[in-house]
């Protein structure tokens, strides 16, 4: 394979379009209409409702013709950073995903959120995308709304209509942090730069304080020629020149007043389209604004999907014939290798370098890959090569129920029914386990000799000693022939007598929803209130003491963890469980009740493991059973934070 797969692949990234989500449906609802193309999979006709929730599969690859190494040696030596995952949410489906607003937390988000927080310590969030460039900071909206677009004056392929919020925004994402350990980035409205709307970095300021991570100055800068942003010979000296006055505004304007801003910037949030990353460091931005930027920042999809979800004109790609390409360690390789340089010069000049916005492709995704088990495996070999890579961090975009790799997408459903939870979630979750809390973490991927790139091995160090292992099985063959067999050593070190092992598990590649992780699920479509379903299975397995290995199989398909040391596999090395209930709701009228539990916790931001219980009234008939997801009504009496669950 490997040479013909490489070239399309480069040619994709060539061609890779901006992330574009399709934004006019959010709020009414859209249904998102399969094309009749015969290269869409979904054809058949009969499926019409929003791309995140659409059953159709795919059929699983052939296995490797070759024969594959199946026994790997994966040998350790004993010498060798925290939340790396995050997401990224569109700005503009930010109400469907975090709450309708300050007080109207969506429950199964702060309890996804929370999964992470457990294992990770903490999780990092972006709001923003290309929604953010022309955003407004807006006193009121009609009926209380915190986020509208004007529909008004849209124009261009990008579909993108700018966009009216509320400091009420703001006030919600502050309010989880309350909750879970939320760290925020957002982003500056960049189209118009004579002057620049600061509003955001006041707002920013004033309200998230210290929860606010970063700012990004310009979403994919490089885009802006091609989308008639900018005339046609804007360059890296242009972007430096107004990221320049940028600060010269907010440093003169009264919008930093606290300096805090000025020193979390980050750019050049490029996705190599016009110019590239280098170009940007030729330029001397980094030494210039030494003192400014907190990270620095690109942004890449392996592929797009643009023909089929904006009707381009272009070839519509064939999910069916993409399928491989995303079920091979050469994958992430061919986006991560491009940026080696990059992350090499960033540590030079001791910034972190971030994966702000990605994805399985953009312009929603892929159906059958993005929405299917694929995309679990191949999140967690993208994010452990970029680790291995020295990048810092990765979000994973989400854009809202018109996208097939949502994470999860609620609908205007979501009352009734539950969120479904996409496989990427699964990936950061496993992710989360993987690197831990300690911030210590270094991840190699090991060059095991003869190995294929069905198999991806890593090694995830802690100080320098080896904690954990990774593996990986791409192929997909349920009679067990193609199962691999890792035996891993550890020079120098007596092996423990048994390893533990946690299992990222589906019975196909291509199945769609109810994988699990160590036996526990989100379940299928609508089914989740953000907290893991079943019985933790943590398997133990027991070491050869004679020949000092632990042999830990690796079913095809799958993905293994394997915890070397006791210490770290007590599950979340992070903080302690933390879940929300969406069992208790009020069903029409906003009672304010308290769970006295959770006024007796809730002074820290960190409510211990129960439910956030309300007296509520059961639903009323009709509803069924899933009524019970919840939004978390926050509201604040005598100065305290109660917690009430309703249905909307
Ligand atoms: C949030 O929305 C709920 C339900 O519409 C409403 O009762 C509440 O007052 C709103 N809160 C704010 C801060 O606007
Ligand atoms: C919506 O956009 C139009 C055209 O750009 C503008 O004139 C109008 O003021 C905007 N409305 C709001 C509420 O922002
Ligand atoms: C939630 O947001 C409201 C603003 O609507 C604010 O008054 C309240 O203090 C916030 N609660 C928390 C816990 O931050
Ligand atoms: C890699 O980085 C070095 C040092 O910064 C630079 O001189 C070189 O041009 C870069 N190579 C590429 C291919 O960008
Ligand atoms: C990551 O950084 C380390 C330290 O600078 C370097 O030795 C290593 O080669 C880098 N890894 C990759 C894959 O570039
Ligand atoms: C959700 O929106 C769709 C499309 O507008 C509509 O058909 C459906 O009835 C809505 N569902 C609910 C529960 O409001
Ligand atoms: C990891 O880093 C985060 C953020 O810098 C910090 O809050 C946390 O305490 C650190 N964890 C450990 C175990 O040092
Ligand atoms: C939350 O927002 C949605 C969409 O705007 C709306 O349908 C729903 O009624 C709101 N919920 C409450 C409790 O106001």
């Amino acid at each position: 394979m490997g040479r013909s797969i490489f070239l399309a692949l480069s040619l994709l990234f060539r061609l890779g379009h901006a992330a574009i989500t399709v934004y006019h449906a959010q709020g009414d609802q859209a249904a998102f209409t399969t094309s009749a193309s015969g290269a869409d999979p979904t054809s058949t006709g009969t499926y019409t409702g929003p791309a995140a929730y659409n059953p159709t599969s795919l059929s699983a690859p052939p296995l490797p013709s070759a024969s594959v190494l199946t026994t790997l040696p994966v040998q350790l030596q004993n010498s060798a950073k925290g939340s790396f995952i995050g997401f990224s949410i569109e700005m503009s489906v930010t109400n469907q995903v975090l709450g309708n607003n300050s007080t109207l937390i969506q429950v199964p988000f702060l309890n996804l959120m929370a999964n992470i927080q457990q294992r990770a310590g903490s999780v990092m969030v972006r709001v923003g995308g290309n929604t953010q460039e022309s955003a407004v900071l807006v006193d009121t909206l009609d009926n209380g709304r915190i986020l509208e677009k004007n529909l008004t004056g849209v124009t261009g392929t990008t579909q993108t209509p700018p966009l009216d919020y509320t400091r009420d925004l703001l006030y919600l994402m502050r309010n989880i942090s309350s909750f879970v350990n939320v760290h925020w980035f957002l982003g500056v409205p960049w189209f118009v730069t004579t002057p620049f709307d600061t509003a955001i970095v006041r707002a920013s300021d004033e309200i998230l304080g210290d929860y606010l991570l970063g700012l990004q100055a310009g979403n994919e800068p490089d885009f802006y020629t091609l989308h008639g942003h900018r005339g046609g010979t804007y360059g890296p000296n242009d972007y430096l020149g107004e990221f320049s006055d940028f600060i010269n505004q907010i440093s003169s304007d009264g919008s930093d007043d606290t300096g805090r801003a000025r020193t979390v910037l980050i750019g050049p949030n490029l996705a190599s389209f016009a110019w590239t990353p280098q170009e940007q460091w030729d330029t001397g931005f980094v030494d210039q604004f030494a003192d400014n930027l907190a990270f620095l920042a690109v942004e890449k999809y392996p592929a797009d999907n643009c023909a089929l979800m904006f009707n381009t004109g272009g070839e519509i790609v064939d999910p069916q014939t993409e399928l491989p390409k995303y079920l091979t360690h050469q994958a992430p390789k061919n986006i991560v290798t491009r940026y080696l340089n990059d992350t090499a010069y960033a540590q030079t000049k001791n910034k972190p370098f971030l994966m702000f916005e990605t994805n399985t492709a953009s312009c929603g995704g892929f159906l059958g890959i993005s929405d299917s088990f694929t995309a679990a495996l191949w999140g967690i070999d993208y994010v452990l090569t970029m680790a291995h890579s020295n990048f810092s961090g990765a979000m994973f975009h989400l854009g809202g129920q018109n996208v097939f790799y949502n994470v999860p997408p609620p609908t205007n459903e979501s009352s009734f029914h539950q969120w479904t939870v996409g496989p990427l979630y699964y990936s950061a979750l496993v992710m989360a386990e993987a690197m831990g809390a300690s911030n210590q973490s270094q991840v190699l991927d090991l060059p095991i000799d003869g190995i294929s790139d069905y198999t991806p091995v890593y090694a995830i160090y802690e100080n320098g000693v080896p904690k954990r292992v990774a593996i990986i099985n791409y192929m997909d063959d349920s009679t067990g022939a193609h199962d691999v067999e890792a035996v891993i050593s550890i020079s120098g070190t007596t092996m423990p007598g048994e390893v533990k092992v946690k299992y990222l598990a589906a019975t196909t590649v291509v199945q769609k929803g109810s994988y699990t992780w160590a036996g526990q699920t989100f379940g299928y479509h609508y089914e989740s209130d953000g907290r893991p379903m079943g019985d933790e299975d943590i398997k133990s397995v027991v070491c050869d003491s004679a020949a000092q290995t632990c042999t830990v199989k690796v079913p095809a398909p799958g993905m293994a963890l394997v915890f070397l040391t006791d210490d770290s596999s007590t599950e979340g090395a992070g903080v302690p469980s933390v879940t929300f209930a969406t069992t208790a709701r009020t069903k029409t009228r906003n009672t304010v009740t308290a769970d006295p539990s959770v006024l007796a916790t809730s002074n820290g931001g960190r409510l211990s493991d129960h439910e956030l219980a309300g007296t509520s009234k059961p639903p009323n008939g009709g509803v069924g059973l899933r009524a019970s997801v919840g939004l978390v009504f926050v509201g604040v009496l005598s100065g305290v934070v109660l917690g009430l669950l309703g249905r909307a």
